[in-house]
């Protein structure tokens, strides 16, 4: 792998601040938001603990809180700024430092608010800089000034970070940034830039380290997983872009799951989220073929009217949707779907939600993410005239969560009495004397066992469904 100057020196940074802590402090991170988002937090993790911090759930403990924030729907601002409320009385009595960083930070009506309300912030770090947190935590404490490190350009993508995984079995691994679409309801592009993909080389060789350490699942993160590769391909097509034949052996998604399915060691592939309008054939058939990829696919719909998809510049209709469906659980014996919805989105009619419905009665989803319209400052969505009362889409949101709630009982239903493989995660949140896991289409199965299974792939059978949960019994332990 190769480690870029900047990155080495961040190396440097850290090892400064290694020095001048020389006692272990404590940090305290909150995540809000995607899996790209918890990614980026593992990174910064990773790089706190290499400059002598350790992690601590408590901010009233810690020497340093940072809050790794989204900007998808506002309920993630209310949750800072309340956050921050708290976080003042802290600081005043206790000299900790406050970095705030990821998304919302890309917004400039958030750093004006934070700058004029919340002058207390030591470090405010966008998307594109995350890389440069020592260097900005030590000019933070050294010179004891408020570090604001924010780029509006497209960050280049660093390999050689540290990184402080959650679980030591199962990893996600970030395959690209940024996002091309602009969906005229979603951020996202505005604050994490223009697609841009990691080199195949780097991704192969850091699942083969994870596989070598132990990891038996890996999720393949991007905002638009399924264009893998295909602004760097295209530019290279046009002669924008050197061709080094880094791409030779991989320069697709397609290949890239091939690729990765052949890592021994390596038990279970998942990635989220591509879009509908680029699931080309050869990914339909790498998921067929590839024994290691979870037979569940997550295949964002937000609307099932084509009117809507066309003012949400979704690129597919109602009718494609549809026919990719049946297309993907033709060539894909097992298949099963998972979703994300958007309710009220600026001039959805009855009709129009009538159509989500039907989509989502027809398709018999294994799971959705049913999100109500969020107006976001500077995306086309704000700015339509014909937004929804707040009290329409909550009964459009009820309605929609009363089918599929019906839909998943119906569904868990199908689950008693088969044989299904889990991965186990660990004990029970509810009761600690049971073991919980996860089927490959990600249903939570709990059930009695030894702890020495956690980690192991296990057959279990299914003997009752509990709307959220399943229940096991152990048929052969792997
Ligand atoms: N309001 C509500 N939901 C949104 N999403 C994206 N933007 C918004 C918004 N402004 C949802 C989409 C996307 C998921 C990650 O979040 O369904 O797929
Ligand atoms: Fe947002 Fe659409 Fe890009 Fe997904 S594909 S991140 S919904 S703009």
């Amino acid at each position: 792998m190769y480690t870029s100057k900047e990155i080495q020196e961040q190396k440097n940074y850290i090892n400064k601040v290694k020095k001048l802590n020389n006692k272990k402090l404590k940090y305290s991170i909150l995540t809000m938001g995607c899996q790209l988002n918890e990614n980026d937090s593992e990174k910064i993790c990773g790089m706190l603990e290499e400059m002598n911090y350790i992690p601590s759930n408590d901010f009233e403990d810690a020497d340093i809180v940072i809050f790794n924030t989204c900007c998808v729907r506002e309920n993630a601002e209310d949750k800072l700024f309340g956050k921050l409320g708290e976080l003042k009385k802290i600081k005043e009595t206790k000299g900790i430092i406050i970095a705030i960083g990821g998304c919302m930070m890309q917004e400039k009506h958030i750093t004006q608010k934070l700058h004029e309300s919340y002058p207390f912030v030591d470090i405010i770090f966008g998307t594109h800089t995350l890389h440069k947190f020592p260097e900005d935590l030590y000019k933070a404490l050294i010179e004891n000034k408020k570090i604001d490190d924010i780029l509006d350009i497209d960050g280049k993508i660093y390999e050689g970070l540290p990184i402080k995984r959650s679980s030591n079995f199962q990893a996600q691994v970030t395959i690209m940034n940024g996002c091309n679409n602009f969906c005229s309801y979603c951020i996202v592009p505005y604050v994490r830039g223009r697609e841009r993909s990691r080199d195949p080389e780097d991704i192969i060789n850091e699942i083969k380290q994870l596989a070598k350490d132990g990891y038996k699942e890996v999720t393949l993160l991007g905002q638009n997983v399924n264009s893998y590769l295909r602004v760097e391909m295209e530019e290279i097509k046009n002669g924008k872009r050197k061709d080094t034949g880094k791409y030779d052996k991989i320069n697709s998604f397609a290949k890239l799951l091939r690729e990765i399915n052949k890592i021994d060691g390596i038990e279970r592939i998942r990635f989220v989220s591509p879009h509908p309008k680029d699931f080309t054939d050869d990914v339909i058939e790498a998921i067929r073929d590839c024994d290691k990829i979870c037979k569940l696919i997550h295949l964002p719909l937000q609307s099932g009217s084509t009117n809507m998809l066309k003012i949400m510049n979704r690129k597919y209709t109602k009718e494609q949707y549809l026919d990719l469906v049946k297309k993907m659980k033709k060539e894909i014996p097992n298949l099963v779907l998972s979703t994300d919805i958007i309710v009220g989105f600026a001039g959805e009619t009855d009709e129009d939600f009538e159509d989500t419905l039907d989509v989502v009665r027809q398709v018999k989803f294994e799971q959705v993410y049913m999100f109500i319209y969020s107006r976001r400052v500077g995306t086309p969505g704000d700015k339509m005239k014909n937004q929804i009362p707040e009290e329409i889409k909550h009964k459009r949101f009820d309605k929609l969560k009363a089918l599929v709630e019906s839909q998943i009982q119906e569904n868990n239903q199908k689950y008693v009495g088969t044989i299904q493989k889990v991965l186990v995660e660990g004990p029970s949140k509810n009761n600690k004397d049971m073991l919980t896991g996860r089927t490959d289409s990600n249903k939570v199965v709990v059930f009695e066992g030894k702890q020495d299974l956690i980690q192991k792939i296990i057959d279990l059978k299914i003997v009752s469904e509990h709307m959220w949960y399943l229940k096991g019994k152990i048929i052969n332990e792997g």
